[in-house]
């Protein structure tokens, strides 16, 4: 998730790293040395191609090259390689508040596609920043950090209503969520959120994994808001903290707090690049790597009624490559990206293919739809004097020099913080049963009058059963200690920004390429809160953030409603507060979805694209529908399960002899 847009960035003038510069020796931009030049990757042979080093590619361009397999795998990169990079690594820096406050990384080409919606009619004709990973790494180097996992109806719908058969379910998927991950528990000596709550630790780390490669862990530093703001929010709706919030409930507060990809000891940022593409990895004779250069599309082998991919086009410092691939192309570019690369290369919509005179080679008119993503709303309050939140850090320059030596003696404190109050709320804990029942009737009688594709019809079942169940998240409460987000902060003063996300929309919007250039941004259409109960649900969000902030423990703390004022208060008032106060959580998905092709489904259960022989998509865009958090963490485990389904398919365990490689081409 994340808060910030460079509408935000605008109203804030405070350098925070160059603020921190004369405490931390910053480095930015050191390259990695062992990458190839465009000229010498277009020359080598390869097996597969990786497209995007994002936090789905990396895990295959590792698992694929990882002995015994013999592989020759490629990975292309559009942006820059930066293994070492102060900016991405410390996490206030990549954070919320660090975002918000410096621009380095969101709003920075340096390391941002900074892509941008068409304008949104239910957002006032607003467009939507859409900021995307454009670095080593992906979006995993530019993001919030959050590490979550969705509840098992999520994931089961994949399985059994979406039709991809039981291996995809939660159950089948735990193991790769545990590949992925080097679970720390929370340190004993940590702030707790919930001193009264106890946790049983063997049954969270059961659900953990302990030798992947990224590090998770616990904040051990929390500001002076976080726990009164969780405790509020639990009570505000009704709630128990949640004792193990990846068991397969989302709903609630977790009570050790969100956990996130920092190394524990290290107190950076963990993350595709640093995990997955480390200095040993990086070394493989078999992998090979070319950054800031950017796939525009497949080239193809028609022979007979067989579509082979056999070479992929790059363009890096505007010049055209093309590198042969002998077996497979995997598409990992993201949910806004991918399909741009396949309408480039002639799969996808033929009316919209030919209106760009593109040579058609696959008709199928499902990519770039049902794009999904979770909509945001947000308010900000000022709180008491003296009280300790990010913004300390910006005004108090004898905080904010403790801070920085603590970072540089421990790895802890202000530094090493990233948001830990984040709590799915079921909608049933913000509105009253009438409320409810009037929505929910207004909601069948616009599914009953719309004309849905068969996906949407499977989904909508899917969703609404989660809705009417009341077990599972539907709007997720995220407490920001810190201001500046929506509105410009006093000098010396803190604040609170409390976020509403809508888990589960209803909307589905596209994603479409404009044109033949592939340095053109696609047209993104999220088509946010344009049916209304998308929109109810999160007038029900901001509201419910009114009520949270006059609960205890938090209400002593708020001092002055900033966004929205205190003078907003009618129903009307709200709705046009909501017009015009949403951005996006930038969890893209859906775009290349996960289904039977009857249901309009664009990659099989094995990720291979219908209708053609060897190109995948692993990405955000193969989840066939919303879950209710953060998507990081399910991406990963995607992209686990993808790499295992390719060894066992191509058999890398057996260490094969490069010519019977050869002769299963
Ligand atoms: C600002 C922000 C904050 C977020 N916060 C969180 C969070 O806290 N927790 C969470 O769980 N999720 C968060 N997310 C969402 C999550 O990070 C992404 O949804 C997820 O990482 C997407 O993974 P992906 O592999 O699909 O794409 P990416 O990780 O975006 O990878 C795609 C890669 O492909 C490259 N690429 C694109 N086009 C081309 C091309 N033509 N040629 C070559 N390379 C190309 C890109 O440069 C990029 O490196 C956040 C996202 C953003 C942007
Ligand atoms: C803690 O969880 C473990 C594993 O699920 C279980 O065996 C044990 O009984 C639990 N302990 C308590 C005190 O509930
Ligand atoms: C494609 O051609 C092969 C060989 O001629 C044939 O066996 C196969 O059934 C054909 N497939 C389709 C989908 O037409
Ligand atoms: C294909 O594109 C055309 C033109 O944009 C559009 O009218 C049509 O609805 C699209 N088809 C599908 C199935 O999305
Ligand atoms: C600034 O921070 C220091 C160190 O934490 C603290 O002692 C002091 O009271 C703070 N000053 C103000 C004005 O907040």
């Amino acid at each position: 998730m994340t808060l910030p847009n460079v509408r935000s960035l605008l109203i804030l003038p405070l350098p925070l790293l160059f603020l921190l510069a004369p405490h931390l020796p910053l480095v930015y931009g050191s390259s990695a040395s062992s990458n190839l030049t465009p000229a010498e990757f277009a020359a080598k042979p390869f097996d597969v191609i990786v497209v995007g080093g994002g936090n789905a590619g990396l895990v295959l361009a590792n698992r694929l090259s990882a002995p015994p397999s013999t592989l020759r795998v490629g990975l292309i990169e559009a942006g820059a390689d930066y293994p070492v990079d102060d900016l991405i690594d410390t996490p206030t820096a990549g954070n919320l508040l660090g975002n918000a406050r410096v621009g380095t990384l969101l709003g920075n080409p340096t390391y941002d596609w900074e892509l941008q919606s068409v304008p949104q009619p239910a957002l006032d004709g607003q467009p939507l920043q859409y900021p995307r990973g454009k670095v080593m790494g992906g979006s995993t180097a530019i993001n919030s950090m959050v590490w979550q996992r969705g509840s098992r109806a999520d994931y089961d719908a994949w399985a059994s209503q979406f039709g991809n058969g039981p291996e995809w379910g939660f159950d089948a998927l735990l193991p790769y969520f545990a590949r992925s991950e080097s679970w720390h528990p929370p340190s004993p000596s940590a702030p707790p959120l919930f001193p009264d709550t106890s946790i049983n630790f063997t049954a969270l780390g059961e659900m953990h994994g302990t030798e992947g490669p990224i590090e998770v862990s616990y904040n051990s530093w929390l500001t002076d808001l976080d726990a009164p703001a969780a405790q509020a929010a639990v009570a505000a709706a009704r709630l128990q903290p949640n004792t193990n919030p990846d068991g397969g409930h989302d709903a609630s507060m977790p009570a050790t707090g969100t956990a996130r990809t920092v190394g524990p000891v290290s107190g950076q940022r963990s993350y595709a690049a640093s995990a997955y593409l480390s200095a040993d990895v990086r070394a493989r004779s078999n992998l090979e790597v070319v950054t800031e250069a950017a796939v525009s599309r497949i080239l193809w082998d028609v022979s007979g009624n067989v579509t082979n991919a056999k070479a992929v086009e790059f363009v890096s410092a505007g010049k055209t490559y093309t590198v042969d691939v002998r077996k497979e192309v995997v598409l990992a570019a993201g949910a806004l990206k991918t399909p741009q690369i396949l309408e480039l290369s002639g799969v996808g919509n033929r009316t919209l293919l030919e209106s760009l005179d593109i040579p058609v080679v696959l008709d199928l008119p499902e990519v770039g739809e049902n794009l999904q993503d979770h909509p945001v709303t947000l308010s900000d309050f000022r709180v008491v004097p003296n009280v300790v939140t990010l913004d300390t850090l910006g005004y108090n320059a004898t905080f904010r020099a403790e801070q920085a030596e603590l970072y540089k003696s421990s790895r802890t404190g202000a530094l090493s913080y990233t948001s830990a109050p984040l709590g799915p709320v079921p909608l049933q804990s913000m509105t009253t049963p009438a409320q409810l029942s009037k929505m929910r009737a207004q909601l069948e009688s616009y599914i009953a009058s719309a004309d849905l594709t068969p996906m949407q019809k499977v989904q909508y079942d899917v969703l609404r059963d989660i809705v009417d169940k009341g077990e599972d998240g539907w709007v997720e409460m995220v407490v920001v200690p810190a201001g500046g987000v929506l509105s410009a902060p006093e000098e010396g003063r803190s604040y609170l920004t409390a976020v509403a996300i809508q888990l589960h929309p209803f909307g589905r919007g596209s994603v479409h390429i404009k044109s033949t250039d592939p340095s053109e941004s696609p047209a993104i259409d999220p088509r946010f809160l344009e049916i209304p109960w998308d929109f109810d649900v999160l007038v029900h969000g901001a509201k419910f953030i009114r009520k949270w902030i006059s609960t205890d423990p938090i209400a002593p703390y708020i001092d002055k409603l900033v966004t929205p004022p205190a003078s907003l208060t009618g129903h009307a008032e709200w709705e046009k507060f909501v017009h015009g106060n949403v951005r996006t959580t930038n969890h893209p998905l859906g775009t290349t979805a996960m289904a039977p092709r009857s249901l309009g489904g664009v990659v099989d259960p094995s990720l291979k694209i219908y209708g053609l022989k060897n190109v995948r998509v692993v990405d955000a865009g193969v989840i066939p529908l919303t879950i209710g958090v953060a998507i990081m963490p399910t991406v990963y485990a995607v992209a686990e399960k993808a790499a295992d389904i390719l060894w066992k398919e191509w058999k890398l365990d057996l260490v094969v002899q490069e010519n019977h490689l050869r002769d299963e081409l």
